[in-house]
């Protein structure tokens, strides 16, 4: 049995979920997004909003940011069109079919890249934050927020057990923080400088900081950060 997700489940979960997404995770995700669109608006200018999905927290950013949103469900992107003509979403540049491990941006493109409850459920997600690194700016943040495995416990037990049961349903329930610490000490170009639970732990707000280029390598990231929150 294959332990990940690949591509085609991912398209056939979503499909699935795209008519019925925002009745059942609309309220479910609120406290986490209002974290991430916080820290987004505190940057604020051009943003890749990753995993864009049915637009859900399009509405709520200011107009004077400009956004692209990509993923890789066209159903789930369907209903995102479908808001954006419905609520005159002005401020949303462009809503793009990709798949977040080979973006068709050039680098630095970005002054915030944001992925809601999006980094367990790709395929590839060292390869997705790697693209999402690339089209970042220095300077600039990569914003996750998600639920993310314990580290051990019961709770750890579980999520090890239900893991194979959820990949149908597109999630990775045990993808852990260490993971985004790792990958961000292998990538070299950004460093982790927050990392908070939200709403009681329920989620987890993950910040990173692309460096300038000619800092990249002196990151250290899992030392400098402690979980807060
Ligand atoms: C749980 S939904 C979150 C949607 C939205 N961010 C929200 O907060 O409601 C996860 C989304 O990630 C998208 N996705 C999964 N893998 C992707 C990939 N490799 N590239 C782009 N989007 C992807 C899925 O199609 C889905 O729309």
């Amino acid at each position: 049995m294959s332990t990940d997700l690949d591509r085609t489940t991912v398209e056939e979960a979503y499909a699935r979920w795209a008519p019925i997404y925002d009745v059942v995770f609309g309220a479910v995700f609120e406290p986490g997004r209002k974290a991430a669109i916080a820290q987004v608006e505190r940057i604020g200018g051009r943003i890749l909003e990753f995993g864009v999905g049915t637009g859900f927290a399009l509405p709520a950013y200011k107009r004077s940011n400009r956004f692209v949103g990509v993923d890789i469900s066209e159903p789930m992107l369907q209903k995102a069109r479908e808001k954006v003509e419905k609520e005159r979403l002005t401020h949303v540049e462009g809503l793009c079919l990709m798949d977040g491990a080979q973006m068709g941006f050039a680098d630095a493109s970005f002054d915030v890249v944001v992925a809601q409850f999006v980094i367990t459920v790709v395929p590839h997600p060292e390869e997705t934050l790697d693209e999402m690194a690339r089209v970042l700016r220095p300077g600039g943040e990569i914003i996750l927020v998600n639920h993310l495995g314990a580290e051990d416990g019961l709770r750890a037990s579980f999520e090890r057990w239900f893991a194979r049961r959820a990949r149908k349903l597109g999630w990775r329930p045990e993808f852990q923080l260490a993971r985004l610490r790792n990958w961000a000490r292998q990538n070299g170009t950004v460093e982790m400088i927050e990392a908070r639970n939200v709403a009681l732990g329920m989620y987890t707000m993950v910040r990173f900081r692309k460096l300038a280029a000619d800092a990249t390598g002196e990151a250290e990231a899992d030392d400098k950060v402690m979980m807060a929150g």
